[in-house]
This record gives C-alpha cells, structure tokens and sequence, in this order.
C-alpha cells in the first residue's frame, strides 16, 4: 500500500529552526543583495535581522529571536566571518544555546550538525568513528569511517555547534584546538585527512554557573571570540521575551487559547527579578536570594505550565494559583535554604503589595 501523496507529515514536537523559520530564511535570501562569505546562505546584515528582528526587503516581518543588544549579535555574526570560533557564556537560561541554533540555520541552514557536552562525550563524537561491520568486511577505509557531525561541517564548510563545551573531559576538549588552529582533522588510520571547507567554523555554549567541572584550557580559549549573553537588562525586556516564547510555545504544544495574560508574566516576571536581584522594584526592601538561577527559560516554563493548568483544569484565564505552583517549584531548589527566603518575600513582600492578595493566597495554600 502506498501513502496517498496529501497526507500531511507528522507534525515534529520541536521542528528545527531552519524549518520553523524557513519563509523568514527564504525572503532574508531572496532579497539580500549584500555580500556574503563564502558559502553563506545570508549576509551578515541579514542573519543580524533574522536574529534580532525587522523587515525582508519584499516586506515579509522577521520576528525577533533575540531580545537584548544588538551589539552582542553583530560580534558574534562577524566573529563567524573571521577564522576564529565563537563562544557563547552565560548563566543558564539566558538564550545561548537557543542564538547558537538560529545562528547555525542563518549561516548554513543547517542547525542539526551538534555535539551536546557531557562528562562522558569521547573523542570519537568530536573526530569520527569506525562502522564495524564495513571495517571487519572490507578493512579501514573511508566507506567504514562514521563522520562526527564536526568532520561532516568541515566537509561541508557548514556552521558545527558543540553544547555545553566545558562539560566535556579537556583531553577531549584538545581535539578541537587541531580543527581550530589546522582547519583539518588527520585521520592516521588512513593516511588521511579532511580539510574544512571555507564557510566552516564552530558555535560553542558553556554555562558559567557550572564552573570548575572542566574549564577550558587556555590554548583553546584563545581560539574562541567569548561573547557573554546577558539576564535581561529591564523588566520590560524580559516581559517581552517571556510573552512571545509563551504564545510561541503555546501554538506549537496547541494548548487551548488562554487569553494573553500579561498580568501574571509581568507577576512572574516582577518575582523572578525581585529574588534575583535581593530587592524589591521600588527599591526599598533588601531580599534573599534563592539558589536557583530564575532564568527567563524558567518563567517560560512556569507560565507555560499555568496555562496548560488553566486550560484544562481551570475556567480558560490564567489565575495567580495556576502560576504559584510553578514559582514555588523554581524557588525551591534547595529544600533546607529556599523556603526559608520564600517565606520571608511572601510575608514582606506579597502580603501587603496592591493588586497582589489572590496570589498571596493561593502560595499560603500550597506552602500549608
Ligand atoms: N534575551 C532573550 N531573547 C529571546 N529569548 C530568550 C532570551 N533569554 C532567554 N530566552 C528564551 O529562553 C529559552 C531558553 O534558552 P536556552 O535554552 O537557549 O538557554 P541556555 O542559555 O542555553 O541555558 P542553559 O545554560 O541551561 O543551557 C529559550 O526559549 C529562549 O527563547
Ligand atoms: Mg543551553
């Protein structure tokens, strides 16, 4: 039996950016008569304004993937036009590996050729391995050699992205300073080497709070142009992000529609800063701080979870209880030392602050 060619394709949980942005990709080209480097799909002007947002030159709106400044995205763009790779630093949740994939899919249309960092990633992930049934039949050749998605973008001269960069073992992490410095991985086995392809080069994350599992050696570090992304420098800012990832995310998952409730993402929002920052808006009272990081990627999640809450089990609008749940869980990461902060800003804060006692309820309920 054949599939009858109308049926629609599964639809992916979380579809590539490439795929996900790729009308945006497509009027950025059609219309970019700038220069590009060599096997570039874009300009760098026009992968600044995939990333940050404006207009195709047929009109066609690009969204903003990145909110913060722009600066930091021109150094990174330009930093993938030079020899040199690029590193994106930052507390979790501060969009690094979220700008390394659309970066990718700008450059090369391609975010897919990954190497997530862990403690146990090998050195064959970072070079290549052998096909073992190909290397026993016909011995080592390059027909047995499996590529590692680095080799493939070398080949290529794609953008290759390595995830978490300084969870991986430094012997490891030396593999990369060849490819960096050479532009080559030798393959001894066979006498041979692959030589990257110009348009080749590296987008690496690393988190800076887990610092002291493996920090990077120096002679790699030299390799790298560190960009650092930023919290979000206002309220408004990070009402912004949150607000479009929330709807964003919302379509895709399908949840029901819930009524834009801005009211509780700046609540959240107003929260997360508060305990981040160890003082209130106004300015007035100082604050513990949690143990966790309170990342805007965590407010998305929050607000997500509520309207999920809301939509299911609630009345369709997003209330204070379907949100306290989520906050007290991204507080209360530390049991013995996070209730305790969470208490004292609960009493101090949110008790006797306008517009705020439905809340205040709703976080006595779940703390009792
Ligand atoms: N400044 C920002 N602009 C747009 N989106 C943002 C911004 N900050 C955070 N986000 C959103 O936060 C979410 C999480 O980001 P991402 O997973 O890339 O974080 P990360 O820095 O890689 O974190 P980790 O260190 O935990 O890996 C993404 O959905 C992203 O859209
Ligand atoms: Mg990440």
């Amino acid at each position: 039996m054949t599939t009858p060619l109308s049926e629609p394709a599964p639809a992916v949980l979380r579809p590539h950016a490439e795929d996900a942005y790729a009308r945006e990709l497509d009027a950025l080209a059609k219309g970019d008569t700038l220069a590009r480097p060599p096997r570039w799909n874009l300009s760098p002007q026009a992968v600044t304004t995939y990333l940050l947002g404006g207009r195709a030159a047929d009109g066609t709106e690009i969204t903003p993937k990145y909110i913060g400044p722009r600066r930091l995205i021109e150094v990174a763009v330009a930093t993938l036009a030079t020899d040199r790779a690029l590193l994106l630093l930052g507390v979790p949740g501060t969009a690094k590996s979220w700008v390394s994939e659309h970066l990718a899919a700008a450059v090369s249309g391609d975010s897919t050729l990954l190497v997530q960092g862990t403690a146990g990633t090998s050195e064959e992930s970072m070079r290549y391995g052998w096909n073992y049934a190909q290397l026993l039949a016909h011995g080592p050749s390059r027909e047995a050699l499996t590529s590692s998605p680095l080799m493939t973008a070398m080949a290529a001269g794609k953008v290759a992205r390595i995830e978490e960069l300084t969870r991986i073992p430094a012997d490891v992490q030396d593999t990369l300073i060849t490819i960096l410095s050479e532009k080559t991985l030798p393959i001894p086995e066979l006498g041979d080497e692959v030589q990257a392809v110009k348009g080749f080069t590296v987008i690496a994350t690393a988190n800076d709070r887990d610092r002291g599992v493996n920090d990077l050696s120096s002679a790699l570090r030299r390799r790298f142009n560190t960009v650092v992304l930023p919290l979000p420098a206002s309220a408004e800012d990070e009402v912004r992000i949150v607000s479009r990832r929330v709807e964003e995310l919302g379509r895709t998952l399908e949840l029901p529609d819930v009524p834009a409730a801005q009211q509780e993402i700046r609540r959240v929002v107003t929260v997360f800063r508060e305990l981040r920052s160890g003082l209130t808006e106004d300015g007035r009272t100082k604050l513990k701080s949690p143990s966790g990081t309170l990342s805007p990627a965590e407010a998305i999640s929050v607000l997500t979870g509520g309207i999920a809450l809301a939509a299911h089990f609630g009345d369709g609008t997003l209330r204070p209880h379907d949100v306290a749940a989520g906050i007290l869980g991204a507080v209360v990461k530390d049991p013995s030392a996070d209730p305790v902060v969470w208490r004292e800003y609960l009493e101090t804060v949110v008790r006797s602050r306008d517009g705020w006692s439905g809340f205040y309820e709703a976080c006595r309920e779940l703390s009792a």
